[in-house]
């Protein structure tokens, strides 16, 4: 039986949610999928990068795996193999959708069906490899999927969308850390503390207002609101010129708004468009300038 780790995009409010802030992030179609194809020696083999994996070496993927492992009540000690459908560090949570996955498998091997919050718990432990100071967005929206608010130890707050929405989702084919962009805010919060929380303080506002926008089916007012968080994430030094150009592209091609989504200082970007049509007059325009983009629908 094949198990799912979902993609994901942050809307709105990433790194603000790193200080306790909700964000509003989408599931996405693409993601990681994973099965057990038997007993083994606790190996995970991650298909389309070449990479066997085993939980007692010392890189930073076996560790994860390990600690997935240790997660996990009764391991039986199997082979897993995965399909990864998402760029990897490239913002569309696929570190915390490849931990979701395994967790599932190695739950399924020991005859378990645990919860989507116990699943995203124990890919917190996972994700903990990669990431300090993870907000543990990535991890939940992997497990559960769906357009919700999420804030840090509080229970994810589904939110219900008028309209389906549609995005456009755009690689700058630059990868960043998340770990170092997320110390490069935490430099400038030590820095200039009052500015940076009113910095913080206006996502919030412009996430609040998205959630509205979205339960009211308003996209343009919605694109308005990411354009303004996309300003704001400039302004703390996570964005970078290909994404500006990027975002630039999609809309002069009809997208209502854009911005960069997850950690920034490359990565992807994201356009929200009205229809299909728009989308792929986005889609379009970015491979014209060399950009692999793809739409997609929040989910
Ligand atoms: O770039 P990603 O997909 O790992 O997203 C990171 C989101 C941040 O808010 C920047 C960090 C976090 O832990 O929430």
């Amino acid at each position: 039986m094949d198990v799912f780790g979902r993609g994901k995009v942050i809307l709105l409010g990433e790194h603000a949610v790193v200080y306790g802030r909700p964000a509003l992030a989408a599931g996405i179609e693409r993601g990681v999928r994973a099965r057990v194809t038997g007993p083994g020696e606790m190996q995970l083999a991650i298909r389309p990068w070449g990479r066997d994996v085993r939980a007692d070496e010392s890189d930073e993927l076996s560790r994860a795996f390990a600690a997935a492992v240790a997660e996990q009540p009764n391991a039986r000690s199997v082979r897993i193999e995965v399909d990864v459908d998402l760029p990897a560090g490239a913002g569309l949570g696929c570190s915390a959708a490849l931990g979701v996955a395994v967790v599932r498998a190695l739950a399924s091997a020991a005859g378990e069906a645990p919860s989507d919050d116990e699943v995203a718990r124990r890919a917190l432990a996972w994700e903990r490899v990669f990431h300090g100071n993870p907000s543990g967005v990535d991890n939940t929206m992997a497990a559960h999927g769906g357009i919700a608010v999420y804030r840090r130890g509080e229970p994810l707050e589904p939110v219900r969308a008028k309209k389906p929405l549609r995005l456009v989702i755009g690689d700058s084919g630059e990868s960043a850390s998340t770990r170092v962009m997320v110390e490069g805010v935490a430099r400038q919060y030590e820095r200039d503390k009052p500015r940076t929380e009113k910095t913080l303080d206006a996502i919030t506002a412009l996430v609040q207002n998205a959630r509205l926008a979205i339960e009211d089916g308003d996209v343009r007012a919605l694109g308005q609101l990411m354009d303004m968080n996309q300003m704001l994430l400039g302004s703390l030094m996570l964005s970078t010129p290909a994404l500006e150009e990027m975002c630039a592209t999609a809309r002069e091609a009809g997208a209502a708004g854009a911005k960069l989504t997850g950690s920034g200082g490359g990565g992807c970007m994201i356009a929200l468009v009205a229809d299909e049509a728009t989308g792929e007059r986005v889609r379009d325009a970015l491979a014209r300038t060399g950009r692999r983009a793809f739409v997609a629908e929040a989910r």
